[in-house]
């Protein structure tokens, strides 16, 4: 069997650790891409380098040019700017649509079969960029988002049951923005409603700190955001496309008639494999849920149409 392809433009520290969890589980061969000349050089050859110590056995090439990316099969977009403390997602958004637009144009050039996975932020914007300037089907654009924030409220909740973070089962809704909509009435551990083993006002702290779960870490860093838990989630979500796992994951897919939606790219529940999203799941909301969701996804409505005016012409 051919091994997959993999791209990864952006080698900071998504692109690069990124390329890290999946050398370490053998997804493909991989390809990182940046403007800076020898970025992507030094880290595929020191990742090469591992290798033969953590013994995984694929290719990586570091290129600044996208010769090298030909005929991916899923291309990770983690290229723009990270944000500083004080700043929010949407204050990225001129530069990194520009960055996204750019990128997004070269690659599917190269790679017109390819599954795109958006990482760069304002998340829910990039996503909609990419599609834009692509002209992909829509079941070939995923964002990555949910895979992190849920595995955050899974990580708090097993801090505060005390328990293992395998056994927390979650699943969140929404953009990747602090209106995001983490869903407890969905979460159990090892089956059992966290409900019967939380209280309310602390399951809703631990709703908040996920909600600002990305602040922080900037904040705690100083000097740019998180990286080695966007890096996992997105291996994550590549893994189940490369082995067609068809896992259920909350990923920046493509809605229209889904919960209504109309037409964007927000976090839902979906089934990804082989052909990128294969389906996405729709779960019944109650009232307060299906509020913060359609708040939610106004919120990701207004950042397209920002987006939309620095799309190049
Ligand atoms: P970083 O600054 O470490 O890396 C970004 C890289 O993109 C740099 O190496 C830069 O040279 C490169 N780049 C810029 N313009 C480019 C272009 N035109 N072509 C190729 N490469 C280009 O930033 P980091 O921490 O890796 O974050 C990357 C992006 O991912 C940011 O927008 C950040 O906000 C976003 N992010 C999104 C997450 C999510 O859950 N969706 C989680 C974490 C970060
Ligand atoms: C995060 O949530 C920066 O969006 C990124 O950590």
């Amino acid at each position: 069997m051919q091994r997959a392809k993999i791209t990864i433009i952006g080698a900071g520290n998504v692109g690069a650790t990124c390329a890290h969890w999946m050398a370490s589980k053998e997804l493909g061969d991989l390809v990182l891409v940046d403007i800076v000349e020898g970025l992507p050089q030094g880290k595929a050859l020191d990742l090469y380098e591992a290798a033969p110590i953590e013994d995984y056995d694929v290719r990586l090439t570091g290129s600044n040019d996208y010769e090298a990316t030909a005929d991916s099969d899923v291309v990770v977009i983690t290229s723009g700017l990270p944000r500083k403390p004080g700043m929010s997602r949407d204050q990225l958004l001129e530069t990194n649509v520009k960055i996204v637009a750019e990128v997004t144009a070269r690659a599917v050039e190269k790679s017109p079969e390819a599954i795109l996975i958006v990482v760069s932020n304002p998340l829910d914007a990039m996503v909609f960029t990419a599609h834009q300037i692509s002209g992909f089907p829509t079941a070939r654009i995923v964002g990555q988002a949910g895979v992190l924030d849920s595995a955050r409220f899974r990580a708090f909740i097993a801090d505060e049951v005390g328990c293992s973070v395998e056994d927390v089962q979650t699943m969140l809704l929404g953009g990747h923005g602090d209106d995001m909509v983490p869903l407890p009435r969905y979460t159990t551990v090892s089956g059992i409603p966290v409900a019967q083993l939380i209280s309310s006002g602390k399951l809703e702290q631990l709703v908040t700190r996920t909600r600002n779960g990305g602040a922080e870490i900037v904040n705690l860093l100083k000097t740019g955001s998180a990286y080695y838990a966007p890096a996992a989630a997105t291996a994550a979500m590549v893994e189940s496309i490369i082995r067609d796992k068809r896992r259920v994951l909350p990923c920046a897919a493509y809605c229209n008639k889904e919960y209504g939606v109309g037409g964007y790219f927000v976090g839902v529940p979906c089934i990804l494999g082989r052909n990128g999203v294969e389906k996405v799941v729709e779960v019944e909301l109650d009232e307060r849920e299906r509020e913060m969701f359609d708040a939610s996804v106004a919120h990701v409505k207004e950042l397209c149409a920002a987006a939309r005016k620095f799309l190049p012409k």
